[in-house]
């Protein structure tokens, strides 16, 4: 995996703004964002031990499914380009030709493309759908949606574990929910994580960092927890406020912020800051994953 140059650990940096000095509160950015050009923060982290178990089990084909702009899509395509495996991409909905830069990026590293019908798409991971796509495609080694299974929590563990400072919160922005589940695991006692819901409707997604948790772990952590306020208007969605942070942080800190995770993640952390339910004393960490 060396042949990459993958920038690990990610960087830490503390940042630095008049907001957080006036509340005694430290923020570090855990810049994920730059562990790789194509698999950007947590996309490496949790295909890393995909890969892996793909090897283990002999796999040479990585299926997996998501929108046509998924990030997801376009790393696995990526990792599979890199180390050597044949990848099919599952892609909700009818084609679309021209195709947009991010399938195109990913056709163009080998992946192989198949549209999905929305209402089979609902039940991609139903044994007669992967039944369907084995007779269709072969063996596979199969990743989900968003990438977010047991062996995505390891490498989402590991982020914590690579933090040599002190702190008492991480933050992280929830999509489906494995980088939180992941991350909350790879705590030392007296730590917490927060997930920051990209979705209007965050509330499923406790369930499914638990359910997550219980098929890694066996048990669910209790040290962790997701704020649901701060999807402005839904996933993929933003208004001038949010525009209005993103154009501010860049200008103050030099730092473009991803919109659809992050910029809403540091919006929600600012707010939660100003509004003393991120205490006096507290260091932050968030990531960075885009
Ligand atoms: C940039 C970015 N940040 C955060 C997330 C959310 O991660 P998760 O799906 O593990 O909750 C995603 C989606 O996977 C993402 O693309």
């Amino acid at each position: 995996m060396d042949g990459l140059r993958l920038r690990l650990p990610s960087e830490v940096v503390e940042l630095h703004d008049h907001r957080l000095r006036q509340r005694n509160v430290r923020l570090l950015l855990k810049r994920e964002d730059l562990i790789h050009p194509e698999l950007i923060g947590n996309k490496w982290r949790k295909l890393k031990y995909n890969l892996t178990r793909a090897t283990e089990q002999g796999k040479s084909t990585l299926l997996t499914f998501g929108g046509a702009y998924s990030n997801h899509i376009r790393a696995t395509a990526a990792a599979g380009y890199h180390f050597g495996f044949k990848t099919i991409g599952i892609i909700r909905g009818e084609r679309h030709l021209p195709l947009n830069e991010s399938l195109a990026h990913a056709a163009a590293q080998g992946m192989t493309l198949a549209y999905m019908d929305r209402s089979t798409y609902r039940r991609k991971m139903d044994p007669e759908v992967i039944v369907a796509l084995r007779e269709r495609f072969g063996e596979f080694f199969l990743i989900p949606e968003g990438g977010s299974n047991v062996e995505a929590l390891d490498g989402c563990a590991e982020i914590a574990h690579e933090i040599d400072r002190d702190f008492d919160l991480i933050c992280c922005p929830c999509g489906t929910g494995g980088t939180l589940a992941g991350v909350s695991a790879g705590l030392q006692d007296g730590q917490r994580a927060l997930g920051f819901s990209a979705l209007r409707d965050g509330r499923f997604l406790g369930d499914k960092v638990s359910r997550l948790q219980q098929q890694r772990y066996g048990r669910v952590f209790n040290n962790w927890s997701i704020e649901c306020e701060f999807h402005f208007g839904g996933f993929a969605r933003r208004n001038a406020e949010l525009t209005a942070f993103i154009d501010s942080f860049e200008r103050r800190q030099g730092l473009r912020l991803e919109w659809i995770y992050v910029a809403k993640m540091l919006y929600g952390i600012f707010t939660l800051i100003e509004r003393g339910v991120i205490i006096d004393g507290t260091t932050v960490v968030a990531l960075i994953t885009g």
